[in-house]
């Protein structure tokens, strides 16, 4: 498989990050989001709690704040995305912030520019807040790093490592549909392996005390036990699904694997591992089923289940966009409290 490059590769030994000290100040406060590894229950619950502040029914105009009123948040995402960058600009805008866009076609990276030095150029513009997607592991909190104290860096997409706002968001969906997480038995299936998305939610799952997380997937796709918080790794979906009150499908992350030596066919695989209104007869009967696209219909999703009312889908995506809201509101919050007027 292809090792993922790393920050070490890029950056030298002596930057390695540790992602999970830098996220809050000196008073608790959070200041950057990395990683959901080391945060409190009390806190990921206070995001959830106000997040669901700024939902609205649907065909009902939106909720808007003027939390980022005067404050520029800039999306630099070198990786490609639809849900994660159009939702974080949609939450910034309705919190009234100026909002700049860059992807890896359009900045100077492409000529070369070091990220130092694109972070630089657009502090000087006097950046607020950097919302971080990238290939390499470690790249937002090698910025943090480097950012000045009055600047917030968002992970939104590193690697193979962390999606926290993904997992903010996922954690939500399961919430408003089911409440207590501690009676939930959780089955993750597909790609964990190579799943950011399946990483972040197994820590906000686990922080939030789930009953039971499932990783389910063929063994060439299994996940690096010391890369999770305590699981059951299984290989049989259908002992994965049993009695299951959340499944969540994964994409096989094609852009993150070398050879697909040990992987299915796409027939083999959705034969196997593909959830099916059929399979899930196995899963309990109230159970709600999810996926944080973009999907591969017809290979680990059948087609007319992700679009069934046991789906919800529609509902991350829409969650997608209040979590974000409340992630900024949050650290402009504390960047307000820190910075003397
Ligand atoms: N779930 C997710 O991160 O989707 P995008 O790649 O479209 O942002």
């Amino acid at each position: 498989m292809r090792r993922v490059m790393s920050v070490t590769d890029l950056f030298g030994k002596n930057e390695l990050p540790s992602d999970v000290g830098l996220q809050l100040n000196a008073d608790g406060q959070l200041r950057h989001l990395l990683t959901l590894q080391g945060l409190s229950k009390s806190l990921l619950g206070n995001l959830l709690d106000q997040s669901e502040q700024y939902l609205s029914p649907m065909g009902q105009p939106v909720v808007r704040s003027d939390a980022l009123r005067d404050r520029t948040v800039a999306n630099l995402f070198f990786e490609p995305s639809t849900r994660t960058r159009a939702s974080f600009d949609l939450a910034a805008r309705r919190m009234g912030a100026d909002v700049l866009n860059l992807d890896v076609n359009t900045s100077s990276r492409k000529k070369g520019e070091s990220i130092l030095d694109t972070l630089y150029t657009l502090q000087s513009m006097q950046v607020d807040i950097f919302v971080i997607r990238d290939a390499s592991a470690g790249v937002p909190a090698y910025i943090a790093r480097h950012v000045d104290k009055h600047v917030s860096v968002l992970n939104a997409g590193e690697s193979d490592i962390s999606h926290p706002t993904q997992g903010l968001l996922d954690l939500l969906t399961i919430r408003r549909h089911k409440g207590d997480f501690s009676k939930l038995n959780v089955a993750i299936v597909g790609d964990i392996a190579h799943s950011r998305v399946a990483r972040s939610a197994a820590i906000g799952l686990t922080t939030m005390g789930v009953h039971e997380l499932r990783l389910v997937s063929p063994e060439a796709l299994a996940p690096d036990p010391a890369t999770f918080p305590p699981c059951r790794i299984m290989h049989d979906l259908n002992d994965g699904l049993r009695d299951a009150d959340v499944v969540m499908a994964l994409r096989i992350q094609r852009e993150r694997i070398g050879s697909l030596d040990g992987i299915p066919g796409i027939d083999e695989y959705f034969a196997s591992f593909g959830i099916s209104s059929e399979r899930m007869k196995l899963a309990a009967p109230d159970a709600i089923v999810m996926h944080p696209g973009p999907m591969n219909r017809g290979i680990e999703i059948e087609s007319s289940l992700a679009d069934s009312p046991q789906s919800v889908i529609r509902e991350q995506v829409t969650n997608g966009v209040a979590v974000r809201m409340a992630i900024l509101a949050t650290v402009a919050r504390t960047l307000e409290s820190q910075c003397p007027d």
